[in-house]
């Protein structure tokens, strides 16, 4: 049986994770399969609780016609019995979940976004919070090819 909830992490929860979630999201309405899946995004620190994701962001975002509406919230131990993947997008997001879970099923579930790569090369999705406009626009290109890449994995597995 294929992953139908994904959740993606980032430290925030205010840049890259609600923008990956936002990107995987239109890729599953475009393949008409939204209905069959559970998307969500969360940070590990709770920070930014309750806010939009950055203005930046979601400037950046909405040139490329995504809307960004989820609201940060801060990861919790029921989120890995409640998703069947949790993704993070860099070292620290990756060490950060593997101290939350609790079990070896719970660390199965763990997966890093990069992983996922088709067309672009890179080992993590950088934090874009103190650089410049490029930061954001390359955090989208990423993440749009990840998760192209996150769909053809999960229609295979
Ligand atoms: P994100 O970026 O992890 O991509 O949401 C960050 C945003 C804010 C902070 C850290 C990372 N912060 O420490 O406030």
């Amino acid at each position: 049986m294929h992953p139908s909830s994904i959740l993606f992490v980032c430290l925030g929860n205010i840049c890259r994770s609600p923008m990956a979630e936002g990107v995987f999201k239109k890729i599953l309405f475009r393949e008409g399969i939204h209905q069959q899946f559970q998307v969500d995004s969360a940070g590990l620190i709770g920070y930014h609780q309750g806010e939009l994701a950055d203005s930046r962001m979601r400037a950046h975002a909405s040139r490329r016609e995504y809307n960004l509406t989820h609201r940060s919230r801060q990861v919790t131990k029921a989120d890995f019995d409640k998703f069947d993947l949790i993704i993070g997008m860099d070292d620290q997001n990756i060490r950060g979940l593997n101290n939350i879970a609790q079990t070896p099923e719970q660390k199965a579930k763990i997966r890093r976004m990069t992983d996922f790569c088709v067309n672009m090369q890179a080992t993590e999705v950088p934090d874009p919070y103190y650089g410049g406009a490029e930061g954001f626009e390359y955090v989208i290109d990423l993440l749009e090819d990840d998760c192209e890449g996150l769909l053809k994995s999960i229609s295979t597995s």
